[in-house]
């Protein structure tokens, strides 16, 4: 088994995403948007590094199903129809869009993962779902990768307990010790910590506290709510979108011809 756990993208590589199943979280609150937003039946999201880039690929998309999305110093960027909130990711705004994401670590981490054998999205919000992917990845001998966004490149409280639970669900009853890289220790210690607690971690770390400053308390306990929105988002060609059926389940039996 191989699980390594980076609390943030800084010195991802590409020689370190190459190969890899990747999970990138950004439980305050990027990843969390993506999974309301798919659930709630959006198209795909498209992660782009800066508001610029939002911009030009929406005129370039031109289309009025596309919605501009996004935050700067966790507030919506002006003249952009969303921000970067779950609660705005409603079914009557979202469903049959394409949204046009950037935000200040969530999607810059996605980016980096880039070049991944498989990038999938985690947050509480999908976390049964996320979990059972990465452990049927590491029964395939795959090297899984849980990738925290974290803050400014540092370390997050909020991401680095999610990245426990999930962890703790890929390696189910295992013991974790073989194959497990220190970070990914911390994060399992931390879940010892806080328990299934999810409304401390999340309102304790910078994160948190700083959308609760911005008025954006809703949006951390919503964030901290366990599979709220029970979809797997991947990240493919350069978009988020539903994430087809597991490949690595192995094919359904083919029916045997009966002998006559
Ligand atoms: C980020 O990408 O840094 C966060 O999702 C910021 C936020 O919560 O607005």
């Amino acid at each position: 088994m191989k699980l390594h756990v980076w609390f943030s993208p800084l010195g991802l590589g590409p020689a370190d995403v190459q190969g890899r199943t990747i999970f990138v979280i950004d439980v305050l609150r990027a990843t969390t948007v993506m999974c309301a937003a798919l659930h709630n039946g959006a198209r795909a999201i498209i992660p782009v590094a800066s508001t610029e880039e939002a911009l030009r690929l929406a005129q370039t998309i031109g289309s009025a199903d596309v919605l501009l999305a996004g935050e700067k110093n966790c507030v919506r960027i002006p003249g952009f129809a969303l921000g970067n909130s779950p609660l705005e990711m409603t079914e009557p705004t979202v469903k049959g869009k394409t949204i046009v994401l950037t935000t200040t670590n969530g999607t810059k981490a996605l980016l980096a993962a880039q070049g991944a054998a498989a990038v999938y999205v985690a947050a509480a919000a999908n976390l049964t779902l996320a979990g059972e992917r990465a452990r049927e990845a590491l029964e395939q001998n795959r090297s899984v990768l849980i990738l925290c966004a974290g803050r400014e490149t540092a370390f997050g409280l909020d991401d680095a307990y999610c990245a426990g639970r999930l962890a703790a669900v890929a390696i189910g009853g295992h013991r974790p010790r073989k194959g497990l890289n220190d970070a990914g220790l911390a994060s399992l210690d931390l879940v010892r910590r806080y328990g299934d607690d999810w409304s401390r971690p999340l309102s304790y770390s910078s994160a948190g506290r700083e959308l609760a400053r911005l008025g954006f308390r809703e949006d951390v306990l919503d964030a901290g709510r366990l599979d709220a929105y029970p979809v797997l988002p991947q990240f493919h060609e350069r978009r988020v979108t539903v994430a087809p059926q597991s490949p690595f389940q192995a094919a359904p039996p083919q029916p045997q011809p009966q002998p006559s």
